[in-house]
Parts: C-alpha cells; sequence; structure tokens
C-alpha cells in the first residue's frame, strides 16, 4: 500500500483503479448534522441504561471492551446479512481488520497451527496472520475446488506435523478477485471443515453489494455445527472512518457452548490488550443510524449500490472495447457484484509495470502477485471500480489498453478515437 501511495503521490494526474475505497460522493449523507443527530437518537435509545443525562460522560469515557451497541449490530447482521446472531455473542471491533487480527492469533495459539488461505487473498488478512506470527498455507489452485484445496492443505499439513485450524474466505465478492463461491461450494467446504476442526473466518465487507441474482446465503447461516466466526463491517457502508465492525461467534464451537464462551471471552481479552474499546462515539453514531433505519441499511445504501453497478457496466464495456483487438489474449470476469474485477494478461505485470502505466498512459492498477503467496499470480491485475467516476474508468482503462498493447508490441488503431465516448 506505500507503494502505490508513493506511484499516487508522484504521478497525481493518473486515476486509480487501484484502491478498493468506498466512493466519496456518498459521504454528504453523513454530514455533521447527521452525525450528530445519530449521536442524539442514541442518547435516547440508552437512556434507560444510562440515565439521560450521564450520557455524555458514559460516551466520552473508557468502556465495555465487547461494545456497547451489540444488540443493534446483532439486530442488522441478522436482518440484512442473514447470520443467526446474538448479543452476547457479538465483539464490536475497531473495523473488521481489528477482528482479523485478533481472531487469527486466538484460533492459531501453537506453533504448529496454520491458518488457510486462498491464493491471491485479502492482503489484510495476510498482514495480520504475519504479525501475530501466525503460520499460513496457501490452498493449491490446481486442484477443481476450494473444499479439495482445503482437504489436500490438512493432509499435507497432517504429514509435516502440523494442523490447518483456521480458513479465512471471502465468499461474496471477494477481495481482489471478485469470486463468489456457489451454495454447493460453501456447503461442501464447510462439511470438510467440520470433519477436521477448522474454523472458517468468513470476512464479508462487500456482501450487500450484489447488483444483479440471487443472493446465496452466507456460510454462516448454513453453518449447523458451530465452525464459522462471521466478521462484518460498516465501512463500505456507511464509512470508513467511523472504525466500527464486528466478530459474530455461533452459538457453539462444533457443538461445546463452554469453548465458543471460551473463545469469545478470549477475544474480549486480547481486545482489552489492544484497542481497550471501540470508540463510543462511532459505536454510537453507528448505532442511532442503525435506529433510524430499522436496523437494516439495504436502502441507505441503494444510492451507492446503484452508483457502483453503473460503474461496473461501464468498466466491462470499456475493457469489451478496449481489448477486443486481443480476445484470446487478454481476459476478465464479469463480477456480479463488489468492488473488484481480474483481468488476466500474457505477461508478467509488477511494481515496474505499475510505475511505467501511471507515468506514460496515466492509470494505477494493482498487481495481483501484491496478493498471492507465490508466483502464480504474476500476470493479474486487479481493477477496482468503486472509487472513480465513469469517465475515469473510460479514460484509465484506455490508458491501460495503450499499455498493454505497448507491450505486446501492437497498435490501438482505432482504439484511442473509437472509445471515449462509450
Ligand atoms: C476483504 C476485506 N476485509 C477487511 C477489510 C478491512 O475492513 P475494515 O475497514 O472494516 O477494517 C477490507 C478493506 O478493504 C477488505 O477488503
Amino acid at each position: 500500500m506505500k507503494f502505490l501511495n508513493e506511484v499516487s503521490s508522484t504521478f497525481p494526474s493518473a486515476v486509480s483503479l487501484a484502491s478498493g475505497r468506498p466512493s466519496e460522493r456518498f459521504f454528504d449523507k453523513l454530514d455533521p448534522q447527521v452525525l450528530l443527530n445519530a449521536l442524539v437518537v442514541y442518547e435516547r435509545y440508552s437512556a434507560g441504561g444510562h440515565g439521560g443525562g450521564q450520557l455524555l460522560s458514559h460516551l466520552l469515557q473508557y468502556g465495555r471492551t465487547a461494545g456497547i451497541i451489540g444488540e443493534l449490530v446483532a439486530q442488522q447482521v441478522r436482518s440484512d446479512e442473514g447470520v443467526p446472531a446474538r448479543a452476547d455473542r457479538i465483539l464490536i471491533t475497531s473495523g473488521c481488520q481489528e477482528a482479523l487480527a485478533l481472531c487469527l492469533p486466538a484460533l492459531c495459539p501453537e506453533a504448529a497451527d496454520v491458518l488457510l488461505v486462498c491464493n491471491p487473498t485479502y492482503i489484510g488478512a495476510t498482514g495480520a496472520a504475519k504479525a501475530a506470527r501466525v503460520a499460513v498455507t496457501a490452498l493449491c489452485n490446481s486442484v477443481p475446488c476450494v473444499a479439495e484445496a482445503v482437504e489436500l492443505a490438512v493432509l499435507q499439513l497432517r504429514q509435516s506435523g502440523r494442523r490447518a485450524r483456521a480458513l479465512y474466505l471471502i465468499p461474496d465478492f471477494d477481495n481482489p478477485t471478485g469470486r463468489v463461491l456457489d451454495k454447493a461450494s460453501r456447503c461442501d467446504i464447510l462439511q470438510v471443515c467440520a470433519r477436521n476442526r477448522i474454523i472458517v473466518l468468513e470476512d464479508n465487507p462487500y456482501r450487500l453489494f450484489r447488483y444483479e441474482g440471487d443472493e446465496i446465503p452466507p456460510m454462516a447461516a448454513l453453518d449447523e455445527v458451530g465452525s464459522v466466526i462471521y466478521l462484518s463491517t460498516f465501512s463500505k457502508t456507511l464509512s470508513p472512518a467511523l472504525r466500527v465492525g464486528a466478530a459474530t461467534l455461533p452459538d457453539t464451537i462444533f457443538g461445546d457452548a463452554r469453548a465458543c464462551r471460551a473463545l469469545w471471552e478470549n477475544l474480549v481479552q486480547r481486545k482489552s490488550f489492544v484497542s481497550l474499546n471501540t470508540s463510543h462515539i462511532t459505536q454510537a453514531i453507528v448505532a442511532g443510524l442503525l435506529i433510524e433505519q430499522a436496523a437494516s441499511l439495504r436502502g441507505w445504501i441503494r444510492p451507492a449500490l446503484d452508483w457502483y453497478r453503473a460503474n461496473r457496466d461501464v468498466m466491462l464495456r470499456q475493457l469489451d472495447s478496449v481489448f477486443s483487438p486481443f480476445p484470446e489474449q487478454i481476459r476478465w470476469n464479469r463480477p456480479s457484484g463488489g468492488f473488484f474485477l481480474s483481468l488476466d494478461l500474457p505477461f508478467r505485470f509488477g511494481a515496474d509495470s505499475v510505475d511505467e502505466c501511471a507515468r506514460c498512459d496515466n492509470v494505477i492498477v494493482m498487481p495481483m502477485s501484491f496478493f498471492a503467496l507465490d508466483n502464480s499470480q504474476d500476470c493479474r491485475i486487479r481493477l477496482a471500480f468503486s472509487a472513480v467516476t465513469p469517465e475515469q474508468i473510460r479514460t484509465s482503462v484506455t490508458g491501460l489498453g495503450r499499455y498493454v498493447a505497448r507491450r505486446l508490441g501492437r497498435e490501438l488503431p482505432s482504439l484511442v478515437d473509437g472509445l471515449a465516448e462509450g
């Protein structure tokens, strides 16, 4: 990320398709009046608990490590995400990132314990594992499905005296690939994990951003044995600056309610040493907004959803036009939601390519190798369409086309003339 920030500041006029931020155009829904009002709404709601006048001192004080808005977050996770959440199984965290940083060492406490991840995967998860000295094994991409890859990894690890303890997954509109796991795959993975007592860490920041097609139940809703910890966040739906997310534990861990309680207490204790508690002020803002939205953010995010869908469509149309001269060589997926798609190139695209692309073609893209645990992703890039305008998408994809044509020793004849109006 530091590298990409440096590229952005060196080439300020280059359009960034590298950033998976939410669009800032919807932040004015959270102007100071709205934020203040949300605090007041939360004050009224919680007046019974604290006695009206004491609320401000309560909000400005240190507080409960597990959070003060568990009941409302449980309602939102149930109604929006379909996960059977209960307030006493929720830990409010400083963004989903903190939930990862707490869960990984709690689930993999021994030196022989291993976290399984897809390859590529969200760099924040592998980075958190590294920071906590948790060993990571990438699932093999050459077996047909994730469940088989988990089975294979379990066997291989066992042979070397190690043990797969947790599996990190982003089943809906994966960051970085945009992939969605279908229901059958989710069920198969759950079965393999249950057999091997592997906890699934289901990270789902993009789930509500589905642009078409039927929703697939989250793995936490399909889980029948108590094997899924569900991570959610308000970063993409409301604002990342709030730094409010949550880890929702199941009722039992593999049928054991005491083990689940012990894990929850372990996470709370870890959080008390990391951040004491998540800011009461931002928790109260989230709570006030949830109260006003009847515990569902689906209505709140609708304008953003329409915007992201339109951006996705512009990007797909522009890719179709720009890369039509290279039908066999350049391929990409067509995600039905989320912020990202992935594009396969017939050459390596690394840090040096990012630099050249930004300098000569005014576009910054993310090499997939930045999310990879080996060199299998060297010829792919991630394109994000969330934080740019349609016009920026058109010009930047055209710039990318120019770069690719140059690398392939080809011309883009009608390309540059014919595309911009699309
Ligand atoms: C898959 C994934 N998990 C977690 C995060 C971090 O979320 P938060 O802002 O809630 O810490 C991100 C941020 O982009 C993400 O893409």
